[in-house]
Formats: C-alpha cells, sequence, structure tokens
C-alpha cells in the first residue's frame, strides 16, 4: 500500500501530520531524524517525505537532513523546521526572523505551483517560528521558486523542480485554512494512491495472524478497556477459539464490571473468556497496607503472578497478545523523538518473564482507529467511549487501607455517580468521573441517631489527555440528587464532597 512517510524534528505537531495523511487514506508513519537511507529502502512502496516542524533553530546544526533520501527520487515536503534544513540544504539564508510570527497569518500564494492548486491567492495560515529564510536572486533560475510570502514580503514558502516544497506555515493545523487541499496536492504530486482504510487494514491483519500463528494458541489479558477488548476481537476473527481471552478479577473493579464484561464479550460476541477470580489473594496481599505506592506496586505485581499462574497452566499457548497502541511506542521514543516516557503502568501490562512470543495488531493505530476497527468488530458506542479507569482500579481510590467493606460502599456510591451522570446525558461533557472514599470519618444525624461514617469525594474533570484537567462545574441541583441518593442509598457514607481543584496542582486520582 503507498506510503508517505513523516520524518519528526520535534514539533509538538508531529503526530497530526501523520494523522492528517491518515484520515486521508494514506498509510503513514513517524521515524525519528536519524532514519536512514538504508530504512527507507526498505518501506514498500514509499511515495513521500513529510520533514516536520522542531523546536530547535537550523543554525545551531544539531538536527540536520539527510541529503541521501534525495536519492529516492519520491517528493518531500519540508514543514516549517523542515523547510527551514531543505533552504539549508539548496544553500538559503536562514536568519532570526525580525518579527518573529506565532498564530494566525495572511498569505499570498502562487497558486500555479502543484502544492496550491485550486486555491485562492490570499487565505490565512497558522505559523509559529522565529527564523525567517531567503534566497538571493541568482538562487531563483527556473528550478527554484518563491511561491508564497506573508504581508511583509518575507518567504513562507517555496518549491524546487516541483518535487521538493517548503512551508514555514503549518498546513497540519486546523488553524490553516485550506489545510486538508495542501495535504491533497501533496498526495496527488506523490501520486500516492488513497487506499488506506479500517476495514483493509482489518482484513490485512487477519491475514498476518493467521500466517503467525498457524494451529497454535493466543493467551490475552482481556482488561475490561478498549485496546485489549479490540484485540481481542481481531485475534477472535482471524483463529477463533485458539485465542484464550483471560480476566484477571482482582475484585477492584467497578459493580458489575464482571457482569457486563460477560454479557459483552461472552453472550453477544462469543469469546471464549477465562475468568479468574483472584480477588481475595489481592485483599490479603494489601491488607494492612496505606502507602499508595506500596499499595500500586502490589496490585501490579499481584496481577503478573496471577496472570502468569493463569498462562502458565495453559497447553500449547505460544503466543500473547497486546492491545499496544501507536502512541504507546512513539511516547516511548520507538517512534519520533524520544518525549514523555509513559508513567502510568497499566495493571494489564506484560508479565516480562513470560516466554511466549508478541502478537500486537494494534501497534500502529490510533486510539480513535482502534474505536473505528472495534466498531467494525461490533463493538458497541458505550464501551467504545467509556471514561477512562486506571490499572489498579478502586485500589487508588480508597485511600488508606483497602478492606472488603470500604470497597463494597465505594462500587455502590461509584455505581449510583454513573448512573446519574448518564441519566442527566453528561457522559461527553466530562472526561472521567468517579468517587473516592476518603479515610475520614465525620459526625453525622440520621433520622433521631448520631452515625460516624465516611465522608465519600466526587471527582469530576474535564479534560483531553489526561495530563491537565479541570474540575466540571456540575448544575447544583445534579450534586444535590447525586449527593442524597448517595447518603440514602449507600450504608457508611454520611458526608459528600465535590472536589474543586484543577490538575495542576491537584493529580486526577488520588492516590
Ligand atoms: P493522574 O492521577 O496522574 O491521572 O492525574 C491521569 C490519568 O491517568 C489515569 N491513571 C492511571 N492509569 N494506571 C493507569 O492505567 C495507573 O496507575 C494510573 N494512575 C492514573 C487516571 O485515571 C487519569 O485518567
Amino acid at each position: 500500500m503507498d506510503k508517505i512517510i513523516v520524518i519528526d524534528y520535534g514539533s509538538q505537531y508531529n503526530e497530526l501530520i501523520v494523522r492528517r495523511l491518515r484520515d486521508l487514506n494514506v498509510e503513514s508513519y513517524l521515524y525519528p531524524s536519524t532514519f536512514s537511507y538504508e530504512e527507507a529502502l526498505k518501506i514498500e512502496d514509499l511515495k513521500g517525505i513529510i520533514l516536520s516542524g522542531g523546536f530547535d533553530s537550523v543554525s545551531n546544526e544539531s538536527l540536520t537532513f539527510n541529503e541521501e533520501l534525495l536519492k529516492l527520487n519520491v517528493p518531500i515536503l519540508g514543514i516549517c523546521y523542515g523547510m527551514e534544513l531543505l533552504s539549508f540544504f539548496l544553500k538559503g539564508n536562514i536568519n532570526k526572523a525580525k518579527n518573529s510570527e506565532y498564530g494566525r497569518s495572511l498569505i499570498n500564494v502562487d497558486n500555479t505551483s502543484k502544492i496550491f492548486k485550486d486555491l485562492p491567492e490570499n487565505f490565512n495560515v497558522w505559523m509559529s517560528h522565529s527564523d525567517s529564510v531567503s534566497f538571493n536572486d541568482d538562487q531563483l533560475k527556473d528550478d527554484l521558486k518563491i511561491i508564497a510570502k506573508n504581508i511583509n514580503e518575507e518567504v513562507v514558502g517555496f518549491s524546487y523542480k516541483e518535487n521538493m516544497f517548503g512551508l514555514l506555515f503549518h498546513p497540519e493545523v486546523n488553524n490553516t485554512e485550506f489545510s486538508k487541499e495542501i495535504f491533497l496536492n501533496f498526495i496527488d504530486i506523490c501520486g500516492a494512491k488513497r487506499e488506506y482504510k479500517m476495514d483493509t487494514f482489518i482484513e490485512d491483519q487477519i491475514k498476518e495472524i493467521k500466517e503467525k500463528v498457524g494451529n497454535k494458541k493466543v493467551i490475552l489479558g482481556l482488561s475490561g478497556g478498549v485496546d485489549s477488548a479490540v484485540c481481542a476481537l481481531l485475534l477472535h476473527k482471524a483463529i477463533g477459539n485458539q485465542l484464550i481471552p483471560v480476566f484477571i478479577d482482582h475484585g477492584l473493579n467497578r459493580k458489575f464490571e464482571k457482569e457486563e464484561l460477560e454479557e459483552r464479550f461472552i453472550n453477544n460476541l462469543h469469546l471464549n473468556v477465562l475468568i479468574k477470580d483472584y480477588s481475595e489473594l489481592f485483599l490479603s496481599r494489601l491488607k494492612g497496607v496505606t502507602d499508595p505506592e506500596t499499595k500500586r506496586k502490589i496490585i501490579g505485581k499481584t496481577f503478573i503472578d496471577c496472570f502468569s499462574e493463569v498462562a502458565n497452566s495453559l497447553e500449547g499457548v505460544e503466543f500473547l497478545a497486546q492491545g499496544t497502541l501507536y502512541t504507546d511506542i512513539v511516547e516511548s521514543g520507538k517512534g519520533g523523538i524520544s518525549k514523555v516516557i509513559k508513567s502510568h503502568h497499566n495493571v494489564g501490562g506484560l508479565p516480562k518473564d513470560l516466554k511466549f512470543s508478541l502478537i500486537e495488531p494494534l501497534k500502529t493505530l490510533y486510539k480513535d482507529q482502534v474505536r473505528e476497527v472495534g466498531t467494525i468488530l461490533g463493538l458497541d458506542k458505550e464501551f467504545l467511549y467509556r471514561q477512562p479507569f486506571p490499572g489498579p482500579g478502586l485500589g487508588i481510590r480508597v485511600i488508606g487501607e483497602i478492606t472488603k467493606e470500604k470497597l463494597d460502599i465505594l462500587k455502590d456510591a461509584d455505581y449510583i455517580l454513573r448512573e446519574e451522570v448518564k441519566k442527566n446525558n453528561l457522559t461527553n461533557d466530562i472526561w472521567q468521573y468517579f468517587t473516592v472514599l476518603t479515610n475520614i470519618k465525620s459526625v453525622g444525624v440520621m433520622g433521631d441517631n448520631r452515625t460516624y461514617s465516611y465522608a465519600l469525594a466526587i471527582r469530576c474533570v474535564t479534560s483531553i489527555d489526561g495530563m491537565t484537567a479541570d474540575f466540571y462545574r456540575m448544575n447544583y441541583e445534579i450534586i444535590a440528587k447525586i449527593s442524597s441518593r448517595i447518603v440514602n442509598e449507600v450504608k457508611g457514607i454520611n458526608r459528600i464532597l465535590y472536589d474543586v481543584t484543577s490538575k495542576p496542582p491537584s493529580t486526577i486520582e488520588y492516590e
């Protein structure tokens, strides 16, 4: 399948370029700036290269353009820093700009250039640069043309032999007008066929899994989350009951989680899920433990022990399937330039010492593409768009020591919150919503009796990716209803607190 790849020079928008191409049905991946000609030769049907923006200045010469890539003879588009790299290669002048440009900027383009085909002469684009590019008059011969300028008559776009293009603005961000058309024009220039679609992806994966697995068995840890579920369905479609999805019940899941999992995966989707109840083991190992980090470690380790025990008890299993996503790979530094290394380890993570070969069929996909695959494979929308749930589960939402009694109180309260959020159609407005059983008991009065029970915190946040968050401004009437329902229906709680802190300074979870 035809591909256009992106070379990562560190811009915060680099993954957006990949997304843009994929959304326009062209297969695309991000590679680090050290990407070599030899590596490029191994990519089948490579039709074009995009050099991303970056945070550095070309004059620092810390990252360079690998000129050998020109031997591939495919069109190249340099964006922002990528344009500066190409200009540098063409012996243009790169200087500190008199006026750094950040944000909207009106440009004037030469729409006889193929990259601006069918576009108006003037439109707004998104800039983010502090260097300027210029060429001497004697360089501007037939092959090298200025094709875009800003209102100060500075160069913001050039073409070289109509096969190499530089754009100082960011066509990948939505604030740039005609961004889609610019990408479509580049795809046309590359002659790339737009064949990348999720159903073809599924067919290809099924074929690949069948070939790889043969008549062997595959084990998979079903965590209750979207990624492992979609991964399981894809494998099930390929190899049927040679797949053994295992659900380790650690007792730290939400109310009815296990029952819903049985209904969805066993009854409706006909997967042969092996459910193993280890909740007592988890509770016994957590007995008396109050330190948050120790709790997390015990939960993670116990999960691995249990999963290994199940895996080792099964005959003929040679493979372990995991729902790793493309973002997991990029974020751990294996895709483009290393960014944030994931700090959260999912409890559903891989037991390191298991001697299985890995199968990761989703590892080239982004989250929304995984949801698309899930939809095609029959998963319901409610499940695919459910709120995030941490690996250690309710274990980090019971402050202090975890006991069965506290867990039951928390599960009931959490269930009421979820019910009310759904009833009031708030699921799309709130990114994550849950309850936390604080370790504080306070005095209350119910009927004529004094009570001494737990205070429960309600945490509802809006966020894009969980890195930062704000508390959700919930309507007082709805909070009042939730509060009164929980206090009346859940024994053991006599006070409700609504959390009004953002992240930072707080975190979303309490432990
Ligand atoms: P914090 O509490 O760090 O949470 O603001 C940010 C997001 O990450 C989730 N979270 C976890 N997810 N394993 C996970 O899989 C974990 O150990 C973990 N801790 C926090 C949290 O629910 C929120 O969505």
